[in-house]
């Protein structure tokens, strides 16, 4: 059953010299953060690691949902769940056989979250949903923040949605990329119930406007 909408701001479209300052601004109005690690290989983008995420969790409490876009994630493991993370995702298209990682992310003591890149289709991840705390399903090719959001992923998503309740499972769904007021509500009527958004929070005029405008969109 699709659960109460949580949002979740990216870091990347934040401020990066004024970061506490900006997590301050949503802190209360949002329900975790989403922290994109890249690493120059997996895609075409470097941002960043372990000591900006643990000054991130000294500076507050929200759970850190944190999406590695990387070739060796499975190496950082101990070190994210030292610095704070409290869910690490990673990404099919890196791991088509999940289960060894899945492993090594509970051993760390990390909830396990599968990413699912826009051309991957859904047969890649549906062995593997059961593994997971959260399926991400990307609605903009990863790599950068600020591009728009691709509605030809709503298929997926809404297999995604019938899987999991189908099977029973509580599973979260995430959403990933071009998500703001105008783009919630179809990604919300496809099954997700977690929304990542970079550009339209924290490039908004008002952050906290923008995420009650999310909220307003959704809640019919
Ligand atoms: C893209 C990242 C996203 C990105 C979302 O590679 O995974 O999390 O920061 O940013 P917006 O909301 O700007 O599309
Ligand atoms: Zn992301």
């Amino acid at each position: 059953m699709i659960k109460a909408p949580r949002i979740a701001p990216s870091i990347l479209a934040a401020d990066f010299a004024r970061l506490g300052e900006e997590i301050a601004l949503i802190e209360d109005e949002v329900d975790l953060l989403h922290v994109d690690v890249m690493d120059g290989h997996f895609v075409p983008n470097l941002t960043i690691g372990m000591p900006v995420i643990s000054s991130i969790r000294r500076v507050t409490d929200l759970p850190i949902d944190c999406h590695l876009m990387t070739l060796n994630p499975d190496f950082y493991l101990e070190d994210l769940k030292e610095a704070g993370v409290d869910i690490a995702t990673v990404h099919i298209e890196v791991f088509p056989d999940p289960n060894k990682v899945a492993g090594e992310a509970r051993e760390a003591g990390l909830g396990f979250g599968l990413v699912v890149n826009p051309p991957t289709p859904f047969e890649a991840i549906e062995p593997f949903i059961e593994l997971a705390d959260m399926i991400v399903v990307m609605s903009v090719n990863p790599g950068f923040g600020g591009q728009g959001f691709m509605e030809s992923v709503l298929p997926k998503l809404e297999r995604v949605r019938k899987f999991i309740d189908s099977a029973g499972l509580s599973t979260d769904i995430e959403v990933d990329g071009g998500i703001g007021p105008n783009t919630i509500g179809q990604a919300r009527d496809a099954g997700a119930d977690i929304f990542v958004a970079g550009t339209s929070v924290f490039r908004a005029p008002n952050p906290v406007i923008a995420v009650q405008e999310m909220r307003a969109a959704i809640s019919r």
